[in-house]
Formats: structure tokens, C-alpha cells, sequence
């Protein structure tokens, strides 16, 4: 049975998508078999999954669909050079199942668990239906915040939310990403909001690895790649710490050996 990682809660850009479609683009790379579940109005995962599919097929065959949604070669030449796109064609990519679905997803969530190692579920902001069913089946939950006010602001209305989750499932691990830390202006940002973060005690586990702000998370999307596939090597190596922490978690809670 697939590990099923929910990503979302918080409103608002502070990078549910990215979470979601950069730990699939990870996990894809060591081997495992990933389904992506968008249960967002904004599709952005599913659009992620569909880019990646389209993206492959170029470099497997050099040729360039008609029916293509999102990939065309202005998009490729914009994002990679000539070398760039031989290394990507010698890594093998591996293409991601990928599903947009709103409302009831249980059904959903349990089909692609049947398919794949991983299921991800990048289920939007705020306290809906599909984030309700999704802390009623996810292994772990991934909250990501972004250090600013505006996001923090959120943050009790949440934490009701995922107390009425842990109060049916105490076991549902959930914690708390910090993602979009600057690289320039107050340092102090990232570890603020960590001490915020725990005086929720439903948000007071932490992931150690923070993510930076960085283009290298913005361009990799166009062609439905994580920034483990592409070429900005602290991009790809914050991304495999976190990776390797969702794998320790995994790993404490019995879900891999
Ligand atoms: N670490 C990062 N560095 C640079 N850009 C980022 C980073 N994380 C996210 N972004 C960008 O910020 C924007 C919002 O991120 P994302 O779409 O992942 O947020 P979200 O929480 O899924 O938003 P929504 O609530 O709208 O679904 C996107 O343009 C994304 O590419
Ligand atoms: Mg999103």
C-alpha cells in the first residue's frame, strides 16, 4: 500500500504546488512510483504532471506534438541550453500519474495508492472538504509557511482545523515546512516563525531543511521538472534533504523498510 503525503492547509501561495510536484520530481528520481492528486481548483500540480508527460515525450522521441497543452520548443530553448537538454534526455526521466479531482477524493486517493509507491495530495488552502478527507488518509501532512505576516495570520484558523484531524487520527504525523526563506534581508525571518510554529502543538514538529527562495524552484516548473532534475545544485540538494526526511518519517512510522 502507497505512502499517501497530504500537502496543504495553509492559504495562499506559500508552496503547497511546489512542495507537492518537487518531492514527486525526488521521489521519481530514486525509483519510486509516484501519482500527484491535485484537489485544487488551480490545477497547478496536475498541470506539473501534464507538462512533465509532454516534456518526456520530446526528449524521448525529438519530436514535438500538435496536441501538446503546454510544451513547445519557445518554452524548452527559454528554459535550457543545447547541453542542457542532452543531459536531460541521458537522465531517463520518469513520468508521474497525474490526476485533478474535487469534491469526494477518497476514492481517488485509494485508487492511485493501489498504483503507485507514493501518492501526493496537493490539496489547496484552507479547511475544505478534499483537506479534511485528505488528513482522514494521509501517512504524513505537510504544511508548508512562508516566513512573512500575511502567511502567519492564518494560522489559528488552521490549527483548528488540524486538531479536529489529530483528535480522529492521533497518528497522522503532520509538520510544518518553511519554505520561501530570502536569501538577502532579515535572517532572523526562517527561525521566527520556527518559534511560532511551536507554540501550536499540532504544528510543532519542523522540518530541519528549509527551502530558499529561488528561480531555480520557478523555471524547472515550465517543463514539468523539479529542481532535482535540473542544474542548480543547492536547489537540488535542499530539495533531497527534505526528501530524505519525509523518507525518515516514513521509515519511523512503519511505512518503509
Ligand atoms: N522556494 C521557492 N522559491 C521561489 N519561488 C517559489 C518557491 N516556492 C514557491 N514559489 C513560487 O511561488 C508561487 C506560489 O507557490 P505555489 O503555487 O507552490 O503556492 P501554493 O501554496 O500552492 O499556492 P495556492 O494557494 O495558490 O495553491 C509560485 O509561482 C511558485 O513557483
Ligand atoms: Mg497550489
Amino acid at each position: 500500500m502507497a505512502i499517501i503525503l497530504g500537502v496543504g492547509g495553509t492559504k495562499g501561495g506559500c508552496g503547497k504546488s511546489n512542495t507537492a510536484v518537487n518531492t514527486a520530481a525526488e521521489l521519481l528520481r530514486q525509483g519510486f512510483s509516484v501519482g500527484i492528486l491535485d484537489a485544487d481548483k488551480k490545477k497547478s500540480s496536475a498541470n506539473w504532471g501534464q507538462s512533465r508527460a509532454e516534456f518526456i515525450a520530446y526528449l524521448e522521441t525529438g519530436d514535438m506534438s500538435e496536441d501538446n497543452e503546454f510544451i513547445d520548443l519557445d518554452v524548452i530553448k527559454d528554459t535550457f541550453t543545447n547541453n542542457q537538454i542532452i543531459k536531460l534526455k541521458e537522465a531517463n526521466l520518469e513520468k508521474c500519474e497525474y490526476k485533478h479531482s474535487l469534491g469526494d477524493i477518497r476514492d481517488t486517493i485509494k485508487a492511485m495508492a493501489e498504483r503507485n509507491d507514493f501518492v501526493i495530495v496537493d490539496v489547496g488552502g484552507g479547511d475544505t472538504k478534499e483537506f479534511r478527507q485528505t488528513g482522514g488518509m494521509a501517512d504524513i501532512l505537510i504544511t508548508p509557511f512562508k516566513p512573512s505576516t500575511f502567511d502567519t495570520d492564518t494560522i489559528p484558523e488552521l490549527v483548528d482545523a488540524l486538531d479536529l484531524a489529530l483528535d480522529s487520527r492521533p497518528n497522522l504525523v503532520i509538520k510544518s515546512l518553511v519554505n520561501e526563506v530570502p536569501n538577502g534581508g532579515n535572517k532572523g525571518r526562517g527561525k521566527k516563525l520556527i518559534n511560532l510554529l511551536q507554540q501550536y502543538p499540532a504544528l510543532s514538529k519542523t522540518f530541519s531543511t528549509q527551502i530558499k527562495s529561488r528561480t531555480a524552484y520557478i523555471d524547472s516548473l515550465d517543463c514539468g521538472l523539479g529542481v532535482v532534475d535540473t542544474f542548480d545544485s543547492k536547489a537540488k540538494g535542499e530539495f533531497s534533504c527534505l526528501v530524505h526526511e519525509i523518507l525518515e518519517v516514513a521509515k519511523e512510522i512503519g511505512k518503509l523498510a
